[in-house]
């Protein structure tokens, strides 16, 4: 069977980092407050020079060096992101200048905190369909640049970065056979006024600020969450049990647990990473594997759930072996 199969991950944040601490001192709020709302510790922040294509690129080298290939041997970038470097061209073009890949296919995905998961959904499709032979899926963000820093109500949550993965079609056979193996995607457009940004290229003309209204985006985000990642372990034919690793978005060190104890998933199989990066939207779920696989937690022919909610509302699963 022809399977879309992970080869190589590989990520990249923003040299400069910003504590809790700092931005304390910077709104009314205090470290405390956001290590018990959200596990947040610190975040990374871009600088002028650092921008959504350049940290795309710098994880897309470390994914390509990890499957031990050359930039060339992409066919098709698939890239997610809410913060693109220009309203267009697409950013993935961008990165793939900088890669010194060209010809093949390449364009963005905007599903904000789900990017990610759209992004491998479309790609896996494309590959099993036989438009593309090896894909960089990646998600990057710069929400730094999108942030009310006056709010503190959202101020504090976000963080830039990218993750990028390295996808192959190949033919796999075998009693477990590597790839991605199921892929549910959803959206529901009745909630946009409790996550979006107040500007648009076609509305106001500016880019705008990120709102939203926290609580209830917590609410729904639990349930839709739960409810996808039934529906993509039913698809599989396998038990909760058979699932060696949930990579979920980190939005919220809270929402992470409470998945968890939904779907009856023991703590140490989540990975977590919110404490350092904050919610980095599209890149959360890309940077999490990458931190995974890179400290030898995750491991080849391991069963990994992927999970993203966000912006739309948008939301997906993504169950991968390794
Ligand atoms: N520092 C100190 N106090 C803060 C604060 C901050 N940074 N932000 C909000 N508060 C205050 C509020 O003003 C409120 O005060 P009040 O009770 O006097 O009105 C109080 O803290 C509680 O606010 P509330 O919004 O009810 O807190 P919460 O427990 O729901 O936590 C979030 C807020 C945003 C951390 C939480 O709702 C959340 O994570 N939601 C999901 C967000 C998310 O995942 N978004 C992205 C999806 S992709």
């Amino acid at each position: 069977m022809r399977r879309s199969v992970v080869i190589g991950t590989g990520s990249a944040l923003p040299r400069t980092v910003l504590t809790n601490a700092e931005l304390a001192a910077r709104v009314d709020t205090t470290d405390e407050w956001i290590v018990e709302r959200t596990g947040i510790r610190q975040r990374h922040i871009a600088q002028a020079d650092e921008t959504t294509a350049t940290l795309a690129t710098d994880a897309s080298r470390a994914a390509i060096a990890a499957a031990g290939l050359e930039a060339r041997d992409v066919d098709l970038i698939v890239l997610a992101t809410a913060t693109p470097d220009q309203t267009f061209p697409a950013t993935a073009t961008i990165v793939q200048h900088n890669l010194g890949c060209h010809g093949g296919v390449a364009f963005d995905v905007a599903a904000v905190c789900s990017g990610f998961l759209y992004a491998m959904g479309v790609a896996d499709s494309m590959l099993r369909a036989g438009m593309a032979r090896r894909a960089l899926v990646i998600g990057s963000e710069t929400f730094s640049r999108i942030l009310d820093w006056e709010d503190r109500t959202t101020c504090v949550l976000f963080g830039d970065g990218a993750g990028a993965v390295v996808l192959e079609a190949r033919e796999e056979s075998g009693e477990a056979p590597r790839g991605v193996i199921a892929t549910k995607l959803h959206a529901d457009g009745t909630h946009n006024e409790l996550l979006y940004v107040d500007g648009g290229v076609s509305t106001t003309g500016t880019v705008g600020k990120l709102r939203m209204k926290g609580r209830e985006v917590f609410r729904h985000a639990v349930v839709n969450l739960a409810e996808v990642l039934r529906e993509v372990i039913e698809e599989a034919g396998l038990q909760t049990s058979d699932i060696d690793w949930l990579v979920p978005h980190q939005a919220n060190a809270r929402i992470l647990d409470a998945t968890a104890r939904k779907l009856g998933m023991s703590p140490d199989k989540v990975v977590v990473t919110v404490d350092r990066h904050a919610n980095t939207s599209a890149a959360s779920v890309p940077l999490a594997l990458d931190a995974a696989v890179r400290d030898g937690r995750i491991k080849p022919g391991q069963l990994v759930m992927l999970e993203a909610m966000g912006g739309g509302f948008t939301w997906g699963a993504s169950l991968v072996r390794m």
